[in-house]
Parts: C-alpha cells; structure tokens; sequence
C-alpha cells in the first residue's frame, strides 16, 4: 500500500511495483487524481487497486481501513508517502500551518503504521517504508517546518525500527534529494512567509527575493523512479538496511555535515539558501 501514489514518488513506485507482479493499493485523497494509473493498469493488465483515503482524519483511516483490510487481508508493505512542504522562515509560520504539515507528515504515517499492524504482528512479518527527506537529517533556512515534521518522522522511524525488529516488522526510512515530482508545486508558502523580519545574506540584502520562485528544478533533480528502485530493494531485501539516502545531492548534503566544522557548514548552507 502506497500512500500519496497520486504523483511523483508514489506514483513511480506504484507503476514499478506493480509491474514486477506485485498486488498494489495505490491510495490518494482524491480518488478522481488516480484515474490515469487506474487506467494504465487496466491497459497494461496491472494488479492495483485505487482507494480514496484521507490520511489526515482519524476518523477516515478508522472507518476506511479495517473495509479495506476485510477486503485484501492483510498488507504486507506499507509505503508511507505521501507529503508536502511547507516554505517560510519558521518565525513567520503560523502554528496551525506547522500543524497541518505534521499531520500529514507525521502523524499520518503513524495513523496509517497503528491501522497495518495488527496484520503484520499476527502474520509475524511486515514491511514499514517512511519517506522522509534530506531535510530530516539537515536544518535549512526557509525549510524549517519541513525539516522539523522530517526530522521527526526519522526519530519516529528509528524508535519504531527497534520496536518492531524482534516482532518480524522491517522499519525503513528512504531520504531523497531534490526529484523531479509535483513536490516544488504542491510546496505551501507560509501565509506570512514574505512579511515581518526576514532572514539576512549578510550585508543588509534581504533574502526576500526567493519568496514565490524556486518551483523549477535545477539540473540536480533526479528521476523519481530512482527512488521507487530503492523502495523495491528494500521491499526484496531480507534484512535492509535502515537509512536510504537517495540521490546525490542528499549524499553530499550529509557528508558534509559530517565532516565540515558545524560553524562552517552552516555558513556555506545558508549562503547557497538565502543568496
Ligand atoms: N521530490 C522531492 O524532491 C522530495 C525530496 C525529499 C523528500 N520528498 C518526499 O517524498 C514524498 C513524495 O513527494 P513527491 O516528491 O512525490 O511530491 P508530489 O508529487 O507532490 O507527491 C506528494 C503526494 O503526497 C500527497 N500529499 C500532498 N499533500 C498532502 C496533504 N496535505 N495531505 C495528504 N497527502 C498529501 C499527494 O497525494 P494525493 O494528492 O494523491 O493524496 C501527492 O501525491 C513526500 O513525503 C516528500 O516530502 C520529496
């Protein structure tokens, strides 16, 4: 079950995985934004099935997913996708906008792990996939909710990884770069992002100039298929690893941090950020 396999990520993974003969749930919101995949494996004589979810309700995920689960029995893998950004510095984003984003961010792959479980446990054997970020591993000016809801799900993933391990449940946590998806369009520029003080460049020169671009990629971005690849290993693997970081970019990212003097990594990264 893929969440967020609308677009981008999901969506490569769900096409990937189901060509290889797996059975795929491919979940969205909106039901109407899967037709095309719906479409594609009625062409292609695909095993995937669309359901309409609401990952952020409580209440949706309870009445949805035990129908669901009566239906197929049991999920074997649970990729948690789905997510979005939210841009603004962190003194200009409002608390219910940080809410909205760990809600999906964070506590829906925990709302949607609770809803597998019980099948896994009881079959002795199951699959977790987060995606995260590489801003779940590195702080960015402008980024700070995102990296605040990815830096959880990855204290989250590592707690449940342990929890889980002894009880045949396999916790992963994949960390992209930058990818070619809908993620710079659906990214959500903090209503006040552009008022109040904003972050400096240093001499004076607001870094006010960034607000509203930076919904194109750069020649970095990677195909998301090349995520969807590192989901399907881990999926095949026995015993996989628990960190993926994918691309390189995300590679570099967390090297240097690594091994850089913090004070001048971070006066490097926020120059490239604010510039
Ligand atoms: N692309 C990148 O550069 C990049 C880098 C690092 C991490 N990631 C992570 O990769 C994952 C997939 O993103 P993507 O790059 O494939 O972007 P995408 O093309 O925008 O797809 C994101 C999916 O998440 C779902 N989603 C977005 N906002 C949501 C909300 N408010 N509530 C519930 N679901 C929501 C959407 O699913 P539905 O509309 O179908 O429900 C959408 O299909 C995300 O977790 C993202 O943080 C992406």
């Amino acid at each position: 079950m893929i969440t967020g396999a609308s677009s981008g990520i999901g969506l490569a993974a769900a096409r990937l995985l189901a060509g290889d003969g797996y059975n795929v749930i491919a979940a969205s919101r909106s039901i109407d934004r899967l037709k095309d995949l719906r479409k594609e494996a009625a062409d292609r004589n695909l095993a995937i099935r669309t359901v309409e979810l609401d990952i952020n309700s409580d209440a949706a995920v309870d009445e949805e997913m035990p129908k669901l689960l009566l239906d197929v029995r049991r999920i074997d893998v649970l990729v948690n996708n789905a997510g979005y950004g939210l841009r603004g510095p962190l003194h200009s984003v409002s608390t219910d906008e940080i809410r909205a984003q760990f809600e999906t961010n964070v506590f829906a792959p925990l709302r949607l792990t609770k809803a597998v479980l019980p099948g896994m446990l009881e079959s002795g054997k199951g699959t977790v996939i987060n995606v995260g970020s590489v801003l779940g591993r590195i702080g960015m000016p402008l980024n700070g909710a995102y990296a605040a809801s990815k830096f959880a799900l990855e204290g989250m993933s590592e707690s449940m990884r342990m929890e889980l391990w002894p009880l045949g449940v396999r916790v992963a946590i994949v960390e992209p770069g930058l990818f070619r998806t809908g993620f710079l369009q659906n990214q959500v520029e903090a209503a006040r992002a552009g008022s109040g003080s904003l972050p400096h460049r240093g001499k004076g020169k607001p870094a006010r100039s960034r607000y509203g671009e930076r919904r194109d990629y750069g020649a970095l971005a990677g195909d998301p298929a090349r995520v969807a690849r590192v989901i399907r290993k881990i999926i095949r693997s026995r015993r996989p690893a628990f960190r993926h970081v994918v691309g390189a970019d995300a590679r570099l990212a967390v090297a240097a941090k690594r091994v850089m003097p913090e004070r001048l990594y971070m006066f490097f990264l926020s120059r490239a950020a604010l510039r």
